[in-house]
């Protein structure tokens, strides 16, 4: 620990912050060609997100665990005039493959705008200060960017998360900005041209179904790229062991090491009750209401590792995720209850070497 003297740490860092390291050491054995105002040649990119050996020996974390293929993909259309939708079901890193797109590109991840249904035009246009347009009438002064138009005018990747999730008419704002590539400032006279290196990578998740759908016009001016849920459980232990390693640290919580066995257990148990079979294959079970995502399979572990650390010994054990784990699966007290009391009375209790994951849910459902 080194003492600070400036800000406290923030709780959680922007990635360009947080793996700053990382990517320095990038820039400097990237010999690639750059696209302009890119911090990083894509090869580059890629590298940062899907983790590999520097010349000099620097090691780059894998942020994205999952198909090569996807990650260029994305990276390449940000290099086009094409913007980039990732689309997936909850949990499957959008959000967090967007934020490090963004860092690695242009260095900046936090030109943002959240999509709800009460995103107004001006977040993803722009506003007024009232009080400097009252007193000096509409000017350049008084005019407030959003966050899309401080991308476009510094050539910088935006990001817009959960965009289906905005107002029909506020998403179709969007579509002038992506072809004609400028936002008109109609009280000014002006507009603000896009410079080059800007694009905006837009997250939308589909499982949210009609809230609002895309609309095709819209939807043209993007290139999608699916994000999929983990292929095999050693993948998704893979990513939970490592995130869950991360995020202890950053709370100064214990290592894992020891907990390998829980996360394998949790992680089976969303899987098997994800697919609604178990992983052998042999036996149906159904599936729950929650999404059960890996996104969850991670926070349960990390709250286990929470309750060892301040109530037990500091070992993960099955009675430290057993809670987290029935407050994941049942999300309607009824029906979710009778789906879970099966699989355990009919998976887990005659799972090898699952007793104690047995007794500690019996426990926990209590
Ligand atoms: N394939 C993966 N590789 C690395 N991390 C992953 C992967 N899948 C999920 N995660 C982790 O899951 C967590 C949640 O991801 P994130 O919030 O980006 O999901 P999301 O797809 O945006 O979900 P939502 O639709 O709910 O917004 C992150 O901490 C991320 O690291
Ligand atoms: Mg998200």
């Amino acid at each position: 620990m080194t003492a600070t003297t400036s800000a406290p740490a923030a709780l959680r860092p922007h990635a360009e912050e947080a793996f700053a390291e990382e990517l320095d050491a990038l820039a400097a054995a990237d010999d690639r060609p750059r696209p302009e105002r890119w911090r990083l040649s894509p090869w580059a990119v890629a590298t940062y997100l899907l983790g590999g050996t520097l010349p000099d020996g620097t090691v780059i974390s894998p942020k994205y665990v999952g198909p090569r293929r996807i990650v260029e993909v994305a990276v390449a259309t940000l290099a086009t005039d094409r913007a980039l939708l990732l689309l997936g079901v909850p949990g499957t890193a959008k959000t967090w493959v967007s934020e490090h797109l963004a860092a690695a590109v242009s260095g900046d991840s936090t030109l943002l705008v959240q999509g709800t249904a009460g995103t107004a035009e001006e977040a993803v246009r722009y506003g007024w200060n009232y009080a400097r347009l009252l007193a000096e009438g509409p000017s350049r002064g008084a005019l407030v960017p959003s966050p899309v138009m401080r991308a476009m005018s510094g050539g910088a990747v935006a990001r817009v998360e959960e965009l289906t999730r905005i107002p029909a008419d506020v998403q179709d704002s969007l579509i002038t900005i992506l072809s004609e590539k400028t936002l008109p400032i109609p009280e000014l006279g002006e507009e603000v041209q896009a410079v080059r290196g800007f694009n905006l990578i837009a997250t939308a998740n589909d499982r949210d179904r009609g809230v609002n759908e895309l609309s095709s016009a819209l939807r043209r001016r993007f290139n999608t790229v699916v994000l999929p849920l983990p292929g095999t459980p050693e993948e998704e232990v893979d990513i939970v062991a490592r995130r869950v390693e991360q995020i202890g640290r950053s709370l100064d919580l214990p290592g894992v090491p020891d907990g390998a066995d829980e996360i394998r257990r949790v992680v089976t148990v969303f899987r098997e009750l994800r697919d609604g079979v178990t992983l052998d294959g042999r036996t149906r079970v159904k599936s729950p209401s929650g999404t059960l995502s890996t996104a969850e399979a991670i926070s349960v572990v990390t709250g286990g590792l929470a309750l060892a650390a301040h109530f037990g010994d500091g070992v993960l054990r099955a009675g430290d995720v057993a809670a987290g784990v029935l407050g994941a699966v049942v999300r309607d007290p009824a029906a979710d209850r009778v789906v879970w009391q099966e699989y355990l009375e009919a998976v887990v209790r005659e799972r090898e070497g699952w007793k104690d994951f047995y007794r500690a849910c019996r426990e926990a459902g209590a």
